[in-house]
């Protein structure tokens, strides 16, 4: 299992983790080439359909990032994708996919470094768990 290379879908807010994403780029700083990066303009925005469409079509892993509490664009939109994730990881979870490949992080727009740092821990951990169960039940 030493070549397995986590592929992780993120959902990321516009205004904050998306930037940081982008920060980090524009700083050269350093991450794991895994992340597949869909921009939402909030986290609020996340439909639970799109976490489920990642995982059963074979994602190792999905990133959810939003501003931190109190600083979402839409007042209350990452207070939203936080019940929301229970929620989801509640619903994995009877699905038999281990909820904690699923992450919900506060990356603010400045914060290029823990975003890097953040993908850096989710590609090592999803190594430590393995291809998910539905990427080897779907592929050939
Ligand atoms: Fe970033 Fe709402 S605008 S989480």
């Amino acid at each position: 299992m030493t070549d397995f290379e986590p592929r992780i879908v993120a959902f990321l807010c516009n205004w904050c983790t998306y930037t940081a994403s982008d920060l980090a780029g524009t700083s050269r700083i350093q991450y794991p080439p895994n992340v597949r990066i869909i921009r939402l303009m909030c986290s609020g925005q996340l439909d639970p359909i799109y976490v489920a469409k990642a995982v059963l079509e074979g994602a190792d892993g999905v990133l959810i990032g939003g501003c931190h509490p109190g600083d979402c664009h839409y007042q209350s939109g990452n207070y939203k994708a936080r019940r929301r994730v229970a929620i989801i990881h509640q619903v994995l979870e009877q699905l038999g996919f281990d909820p904690d490949r699923v992450w919900l992080r506060w990356i603010s727009a400045s914060e290029g470094q823990y975003f890097a740092d953040t993908v850096t821990e989710m590609v090592a951990a999803l190594k430590e768990k393995g291809p998910s169960p539905f990427r080897r039940q779907w592929s050939v």
